[in-house]
C-alpha cells in the first residue's frame, strides 16, 4: 500500500506568519503542506492565490499540495505551475473535461489530483484513475476549516482502495485523532488535518498519531 503522507492544512495557520508556520509544520513531521485555494465562487469563501504560493515557495522545498476550490480550474494551471505548486488538485464538479485538465496539469510539470465533494458519486474517478497522481475524497463540504467529519463519505475511500491498491487516496475535512482510524482502515494514506493539528497542544504528537494510524 502507498506510504502515509501527513499534510497539515495551512488554512488553520496564522496567515500573517505563513513562512514560520510552514517551517514549524515541517519540523513537526509534516510530509507536505495542504494549501486551500478558494475563489469565492466555487465555494463561499476566499483564501489565497498563486502569488501566495510563489512567496511561500521561496522559503521551503516541501511538497505544496494545492486544493483548488475554484470554478474554471483550467484557468490557473500555468500560474500555479510557475509559482512552484507541486500538486494541482482540481474539483471534478468544476470541469467538463477532467481528462484534458489532467493532461494540462502534467504538461505544466505538476502532479495532478482530483477532488470529489461529499455528494458526488465515486464513479467519476474510474475513467481517469490511471492518469491521476492522487484522488481527494472530501469528508466535509468544501469552503471552511473546522467542520464536522462526515463518516458517510468513507465508503468511497473503500471502493477506491479496493480497485486501486497503489493510488494515493487523500481525505480532507474534520480529520483528527478521534476519527483517523476509520479513514485509515478504509485505505486513505494522504491525510489532511487543519484544526486538529494546529489546535493540538503538541502538533508533532498529532502528526505522529495520524501517521501511526495509516501504518497500522
Ligand atoms: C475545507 C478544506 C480543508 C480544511 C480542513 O474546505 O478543504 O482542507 O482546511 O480543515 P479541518 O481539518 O479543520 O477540517
Ligand atoms: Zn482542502
Amino acid at each position: 500500500p502507498p506510504k502515509p503522507n501527513i499534510a497539515p492544512s495551512m488554512l488553520a495557520s496564522d496567515f500573517a506568519n505563513l513562512e514560520s508556520e510552514a517551517k514549524r509544520m515541517v519540523s513537526c513531521g509534516a510530509d507536505s503542506l495542504h494549501m486551500d485555494i478558494m475563489d469565492g465562487h466555487f465555494v463561499p469563501n476566499i483564501t489565497m492565490g498563486a502569488p501566495v504560493i510563489k512567496s511561500l515557495r521561496k522559503h521551503t522545498d516541501v511538497l505544496l499540495d494545492c486544493h483548488m476550490m475554484v470554478s474554471n480550474p483550467e484557468q490557473w494551471v500555468d500560474d500555479f505551475a510557475k509559482s512552484g505548486a507541486s500538486m494541482y488538485c482540481f474539483h471534478v464538479e468544476a470541469t467538463s473535461d477532467p481528462s484534458a485538465l489532467i493532461d494540462k496539469i502534467h504538461a505544466a510539470g505538476m502532479k495532478a489530483g482530483m477532488a470529489v465533494k461529499p455528494k458526488t458519486p465515486v464513479d467519476v474517478v474510474f475513467p481517469v484513475a490511471d492518469k491521476l497522481d492522487q484522488v481527494l475524497i472530501m469528508t466535509v463540504e468544501p469552503g471552511f476549516g473546522g467542520q464536522k467529519f462526515m463518516a458517510d463519505c468513507i465508503p468511497k475511500v473503500e471502493v477506491l482502495r479496493g480497485r486501486y491498491p497503489n493510488l494515493d487516496i487523500q481525505v480532507d475535512g474534520g480529520i483528527g485523532p478521534d476519527n483517523i482510524d476509520i479513514a485509515a482502515a478504509a485505505g486513505a494514506n494522504v491525510i489532511v488535518a487543519g484544526t486538529s493539528v494546529f489546535g493540538a497542544e503538541s502538533p508533532k504528537a498529532a502528526i505522529e498519531k495520524l501517521r501511526t494510524s495509516v501504518l497500522t
